[in-house]
């Protein structure tokens, strides 16, 4: 496979973090944003589907969302595919126990999907964390994903927010890709990333209407307590973070206030991610 420019910073940016890309629950924030994600994604999507549903895991990294998938949905088949050799070979270092016979990896890129994936059909196809950001083309991404869904099937995006990456970029005195946050709708976070594409949960609708996936759940989190530049990194805590999610209660306090706004009409414009399922017709 050969590789464009702007894919070759994404492959040598998850190099640098590969190895400790897992590390990620360790931060407080990360767990509180984990914890939503995963009730949202069970609650409003895979509790709905049969034990034996198939998902694809869409720019899946190192497999932590798959892996956590089959562990809780015994049944489940998922398959997983990522354009980066190195976060691959970590997803399928877990391909381990009862996961083996029911976890397929397979590298290759969202926007010429290869044949092992354009050959199945799938249930649930989910891509979390910035992946659609990092895309060139992010609806014909997503097109092409909707093609490969049974009738009925969920598309689960979650998608970095150009509400929040604009005043990221500001608290943290990024005047310049604030700017370009708004004049370009893609940024940066930190030094040394690629600029992500970023979204609006009006511009997600639109463009899962476009495609045949009508939005059934648009929500957005975290949205009461925003992340530092520590959380940006690999490990540690930023002190405002600290002080409202460093102690079991504070954490459990926030997540419950978060649960009680996940239903929220227009929380998504506030959520550090937006959120979205849609249904294939
Ligand atoms: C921030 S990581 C998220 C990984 C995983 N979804 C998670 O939530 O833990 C973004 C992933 O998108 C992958 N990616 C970026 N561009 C891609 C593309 N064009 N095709 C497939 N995967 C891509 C990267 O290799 C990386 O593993």
């Amino acid at each position: 496979m050969s590789n464009s420019s702007a894919e070759i910073d994404v492959l040598s940016y998850f190099r640098g973090k590969v190895d400790r890309y897992d590390e990620v629950d360790q931060q407080v924030y990360w767990r509180l944003s984990d914890t939503l994600l995963w009730e949202t994604l069970s609650g409003k999507s895979l509790d709905s589907f049969e034990p034996g549903f198939s998902f694809l895991d869409a720019g899946g990294g190192t497999g932590r969302w798959a892996t956590r998938v089959l562990d809780s949905y015994p049944q489940a088949r998922g398959w997983l595919v990522d354009l980066s050799e190195d976060m691959l070979a970590v997803a399928e270092g877990k391909r381990t126990g009862d996961r083996a016979g029911r976890f397929t990896t397979v590298r290759g890129d969202l926007e010429k999907l290869p044949d092992e994936i354009t050959g199945q059909r799938f249930d649930v196809i989910f891509n979390f964390h910035n992946v659609i950001g990092f895309l060139d083309d992010p609806l014909e991404a997503l097109r092409g994903l909707a093609a490969l869904l049974n009738p009925g099937g969920h598309l689960i995006t979650l998608a970095p927010s150009l509400y929040h990456s604009t005043y990221f970029n500001l608290a943290n005195g990024r005047f310049d890709e604030a700017e370009r946050a708004v004049r370009e709708q893609r940024a940066t976070f930190t030094e040394g990333m690629p600029p992500l594409r970023l979204f609006t949960p009006h511009q997600l609708t639109g463009m899962y209407e476009e495609i045949g996936c009508p939005v059934e759940v648009l929500t957005g989190f975290p949205s009461v307590i925003y992340p530092t530049f520590q959380e940006t990194q690999i490990e540690g805590t930023g002190q405002s973070v600290e002080k409202i999610l460093g102690t079991p209660e504070g954490f459990q306090r926030v997540l419950d206030i978060e649960r009680g706004l996940v239903d929220a009409p227009d929380v998504a414009a506030r959520g550090n991610n937006i959120f979205v399922v849609g249904r294939k017709r």
